[in-house]
């Protein structure tokens, strides 16, 4: 197994079906155009076997289907069946909820437990300014397919100062109500945000958040696994929600991620634009692939930032958060 200095090891693959959105959210593209898939994008069964290869290299054993949104890509209906197959302990999907409600028996049928959904309003008006597509009736309606199919569901918020603090409350109670657990990102410097105002105007951090739910409820810490992305509190009696905090509690020391993107690179860290191709080693046999794959991974290991997110422009938007 290879381990790092922090004594990080590969764990948790997050795969990239493809780099296509249907939505355009401000804080992810700068201008309103949406995301395209990338130039030659693997095929299902090609990622398939690099996930195969990567579980059977890198000791991955929990894996989380990405884009872009992967539902938008026709790859979806293929992949899921045969990747819930994979020794994995655990899969998962993200996604930004708009084709859930067409491809909710699918998911169902392949016996997928929980699911990410990524909302940021329950106001339709200022669900369109910040996803500049899509709607929120169908999201909610997708989220309760998945619900009353028994999936776990986690619904991921953006708290933006200038869109939607005011709608911090309300999906918090519309979450508890529902036994979603609700996670507030705080928004991460990365890509276009870089280079504007947005992200000062807009940051809103984890003290924030936490003073704003404490004027309703009383929460306490509780317990997230090691390598969680979020921290983690519980409303006695009413439910947990988390925090993604980037900036007020970074997690990169802990962090088992490896990312492998909708065309065949692996990246070893959101923050990092290095990527290192396998496609080369599709064309080998099983045994020789695994054996290159162990360089590419060490390599990969290397890209992780040791402390804290600093946040190249690239790579959010294609290998999905
Ligand atoms: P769970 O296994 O359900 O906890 O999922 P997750 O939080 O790992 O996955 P999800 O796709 O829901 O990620 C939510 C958000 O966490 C992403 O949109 C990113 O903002 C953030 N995130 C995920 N991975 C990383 C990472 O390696 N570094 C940083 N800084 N943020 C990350
Ligand atoms: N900061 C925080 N979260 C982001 N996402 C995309 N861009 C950013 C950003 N700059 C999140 C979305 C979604 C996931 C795919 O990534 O909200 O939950
Ligand atoms: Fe699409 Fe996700 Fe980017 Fe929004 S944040 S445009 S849903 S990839």
């Amino acid at each position: 197994m290879i381990v790092d200095a922090h004594g990080r090891r590969f764990r948790n693959l997050r795969v990239s079906l493809t780099a296509a959105c249907n939505y355009a959210c401000t804080y992810c593209v700068p201008n309103g155009k949406r995301l395209q898939a990338a130039v030659a994008e693997l095929g299902p069964d090609e990622l398939l076997r690099a996930v195969r290869l990567l579980v059977e290299t890198a000791g991955i054993d929990k894996l989380r289907i990405t884009g872009g949104e992967p539902l938008l890509s026709p790859k979806f209906d293929h992949f899921l069946p045969r990747v819930m197959q994979l020794p994995l302990k655990d899969v998962s999907v993200t996604t930004n909820g708009q084709f859930l409600p067409q491809k909710a028996d699918l998911i169902a049928d392949a016996g997928l437990e929980r699911i990410n959904v990524s909302l940021d309003t329950l106001n339709p008006h200022r669900f369109r300014a910040i996803a500049r597509s899509g709607d929120l009736d169908t999201v909610l309606e997708g989220i309760r397919l998945m619900l009353a199919a028994g999936l776990k569901v986690k619904v991921n918020m953006v708290p933006l100062k200038s869109a939607n603090v005011d709608q911090i409350l309300p999906m918090l109670d519309y979450c508890l109500e529902r036994g979603i657990e609700l996670r507030f990102i705080e928004l991460m410097n990365m890509g276009h945000l870089k280079y504007g105002p947005g992200y000062q105007r807009d940051f809103f951090g984890m003290d924030d958040i936490l003073a704003l739910i404490g004027t309703r409820y009383e929460f306490e810490r509780t317990d997230a696994a090691y390598d969680s992305t979020s921290v983690r509190y519980e409303i006695p009696g009413k439910g947990v929600f988390g925090i993604i905090a980037n900036e007020s509690a970074p997690f990169c020391a802990s962090c088992t991620r490896l990312r492998l993107s909708s065309n065949g690179y692996l990246y070893g860290c959101l923050s990092s634009s290095k990527r290192h191709a396998i496609t080369d080693l599709l064309k080998l046999d099983d045994e020789q692939a695994r054996t290159i794959l162990q360089t590419r991974l060490m390599g990969a290991l290397g890209d992780k930032q040791s402390l804290q997110f600093t946040g190249e422009v690239t790579v959010m938007k294609f290998i999905g958060g």
